[in-house]
C-alpha cells in the first residue's frame, strides 16, 4: 500500500510547530509497519535541502490562471528520514526560506497542490491513499474528484488530518480560476461562509477526516472558528487519532543536544546536571523549582497570560521559583516578556526566537512545563516533557486532557487546571511548588512519567487500519 502525505512542514526539512514533528515521524513508523508511506512538501531554501542530494523525479508546468510556472519534483536520494521524501520546487513561488507568512501564501499553496497532483496523475502506477494535512493541502480531495486534469486520481481514497482547525486557508472567489478545469456544478463544495475555504472543502470532500486527539474531535463541534455546523454535518466520517512522538529523536538516553544523557534509573543525576547547565546559561537559581514554557507566543497557547503569571508568582514567592520561556510570536507578548526580564533577574529569563537544541535542553533541565493553552488539538510539548521526566502543568483541553492525568488521581503524574486564567494557573503553580519540595515524590513522578509510552506504534497502526477500511468501500 502506497500512501502519500501532503504537508507544508516535515521535520527536519522544515518545522514551525507540531505539524512538522508529526509529518517527520508518522510516515517513518508507518514504513516500519510495512506500508510505503511517502511525503510530498513544498521546497524551502533551508539547510536540509541545501546540503542533501536531490534528483529531479519529474518536471512540468502548471498555470495559476494565466500565469504559467515551471515546476520540479525533487526526490531525496538516500531516504535519510526513513521514507521517500519529495519536494515541490517552483521558481518564483516555492523557493523561499520561510514556511509561512508571505503575502502570496495562497498562490504558493495552491501551486503546491496543483503541481503535486499533476505529477501523481501522470505517474504510471497510482498511489493507494492521499493523506492531506491541514488546509495547505485541503483542496486536494476536491481537485482529485472534480478537476479534469487529475481524473485518474478520482477513485483514490483521501484522508484529511486536522492539526489545527483555527487556520483554514480562506481565499476569495476571485481566485477560483486558479483551479484547472473543474466541474463548475460542484463549486459549492469549496464554499464556507462566502469564500473558498480549503479546510472546509477538505472536510466535505475527503473520505474520512481525523483529528489529532479524541477530545479535539468533540471540541470542534462547539469551537472551530466557524466550522461548527460543518462538523455536525460531516461528523460521521470523523476519527480521533492521538499523535505519537518520535522516540528516536526525543530520547534523553541518546539525545546529543543535552548536556548529560540519562534514563529512568539515572534521572536524578541526569536532570540535575541538565538543570544546572540551563540555569547557569540563563542566570537562574538551580536550587529552586524551574517552571518553563516552550511554544508559539499566541493567544491559542495562552501565552498572553504568561507575563502576569510570572509577575504574580515571583511576587508571591520572591527568590523561591524560576521561570524560563522559549518562544516567538505576537509582538506585544514578546515585548511584555522581555520587559519582565529586566525586573526579575536571577529568577526569570526569556529567549525570543526558535531554537530546536534549546527546546531539548529545556525539556531535559526543567522541573515543570507549563501549557495554559486555550486550544490544543494534541500538543506534543507535554509528551516530550513526560519523556524527559518533566512534570506537565496543563489546562485540561484537547489533547492535553487526553494525555495528562492529574497527580491527585491514582495513576496521575501531571498538574491539571480548567481555566485559561491567571488565577487558575497560579493555583497550579502553588501545587507545583509544594510537590517540588517533596523530593521522594518528585523522584517517583519522574520515573513514572519516563515509563509512559506515547510512541507512534499504536497511532501509526490506527491510521493504517483506517486506510484499509476503504478497501471494502
Ligand atoms: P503547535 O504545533 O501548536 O505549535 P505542538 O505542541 O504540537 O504545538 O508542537 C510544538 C513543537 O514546536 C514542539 O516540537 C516544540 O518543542 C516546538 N517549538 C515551539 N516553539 C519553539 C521554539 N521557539 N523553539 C524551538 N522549538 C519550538
Ligand atoms: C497543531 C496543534 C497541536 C498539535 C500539532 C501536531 O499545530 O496546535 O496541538 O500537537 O498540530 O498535530
Amino acid at each position: 500500500m502506497e500512501v502519500i502525505h501532503f504537508s507544508a512542514e516535515c521535520y527536519p526539512v522544515a518545522k514551525v510547530g507540531g505539524l512538522g514533528d508529526v509529518v517527520g515521524a508518522l510516515p517513518k513508523y508507518q514504513c516500519l509497519l510495512g506500508i510505503d508511506a511517502r511525503v510530498v512538501m513544498p521546497y524551502y531554501e533551508r539547510s536540509f535541502v541545501q546540503s542533501g542530494t536531490f534528483d529531479v523525479a519529474y518536471e512540468d508546468q502548471i498555470s495559476l490562471g494565466n500565469t504559467p510556472y515551471t515546476f520540479h519534483i525533487l526526490k531525496e536520494r538516500e531516504n535519510k528520514l526513513g521514507f521517500e521524501l519529495y519536494v515541490v520546487h517552483i521558481p518564483g513561488l516555492l523557493d523561499r526560506t520561510e514556511v509561512y507568512g508571505y503575502p502570496d501564501e495562497t498562490e504558493q499553496f495552491v501551486a503546491f497542490q496543483l503541481a503535486a497532483l499533476q505529477w501523481l496523475s501522470k505517474r504510471q502506477e497510482l498511489p493507494d491513499i492521499l493523506h492531506c494535512h491541514d488546509h495547505h493541502s485541503g483542496l486536494i480531495p476536491f481537485l482529485a474528484s472534480y478537476s479534469k486534469p487529475y481524473e485518474r486520481l478520482k477513485t483514490i481514497p483521501t484522508i484529511c488530518t486536522i492539526h489545527n482547525g483555527q487556520y483554514q486557508g480562506w481565499m476569495g472567489w476571485d481566485k477560483l480560476h486558479y483551479l484547472p478545469d473543474i466541474d463548475l456544478s460542484k463549486t459549492g463544495l469549496l464554499d464556507w461562509g462566502g469564500c473558498i475555504n480549503p479546510l472546509a472543502a477538505s472536510i466535505k470532500c475527503c473520505w474520512a477526516y481525523t483529528t489529532v486527539s479524541e477530545s479535539y474531535l468533540q471540541e470542534l463541534h462547539h469551537h472551530s472558528n466557524g466550522l461548527e455546523f460543518l462538523f455536525e454535518l460531516e461528523g460521521q466520517k470523523g476519527y480521533g487519532i492521538l499523535n505519537g512522538i518520535d522516540t528516536d529523536v526525543w530520547n534523553p538516553q541518546t539525545d546529543t543536544m543535552i548536556v548529560k544523557k540519562y534514563n529512568q534509573r539515572t534521572v536524578l543525576s541526569g536532570k540535575t546536571a541538565n538543570k544546572q547547565a540551563l540555569c547557569s546559561q540563563f542566570n537562574l537559581d538551580a536550587d529552586k523549582p524551574l517552571i518553563t514554557f516552550i511554544g508559539r507566543l499566541v493567544g491559542e497557547k495562552g501565552a498572553d497570560l504568561l507575563p502576569e503569571i510570572i509577575f504574580s508568582s515571583l511576587t508571591k514567592y520572591p527568590g523561591e521559583v524560576n521561570f524560563l520561556v522559549l518562544g516567538s510570536g505576537e509582538q506585544h507578548i514578546e515585548h511584555n516578556l522581555l520587559q519582565l526580564a529586566q525586573k526579575f533577574t536571577k529568577h526569570y529569563n526569556v529567549y525570543i526566537g526558535y531554537n530546536e537544541a534549546l527546546s531539548h535542553q529545556i525539556y531535559a533541565g526543567a522541573d515543570f512545563l507549563l501549557m495554559p493553552s486555550r486550544v490544543e488539538p494534541c500538543g506534543l510539548n507535554q509528551l516530550y516533557a513526560l519523556r524527559y521526566g518533566t512534570v506537565p502543568v496543563v489546562r485540561s483541553t484537547g489533547g492535553l486532557k487526553d494525555t495528562v492525568i492529574d497527580m491527585q488521581l491514582d495513576d496521575g503524574y501531571g498538574i491539571c487546571f480548567d481555566d485559561a486564567s491567571v488565577q487558575s494557573v497560579c493555583y497550579a503553580i502553588d501545587r507545583a511548588v509544594v510537590v517540588h519540595a517533596d523530593h521522594p515524590k518528585m523522584q517517583l513522578l519522574r520515573r513514572k512519567m519516563m515509563g509512559l509510552d506515547y510512541s507512534w506504534k499504536r497511532s501509526a497502526n490506527q491510521y493504517i487500519q483506517l486506510y484499509q477500511s476503504f478497501k471494502s468501500k
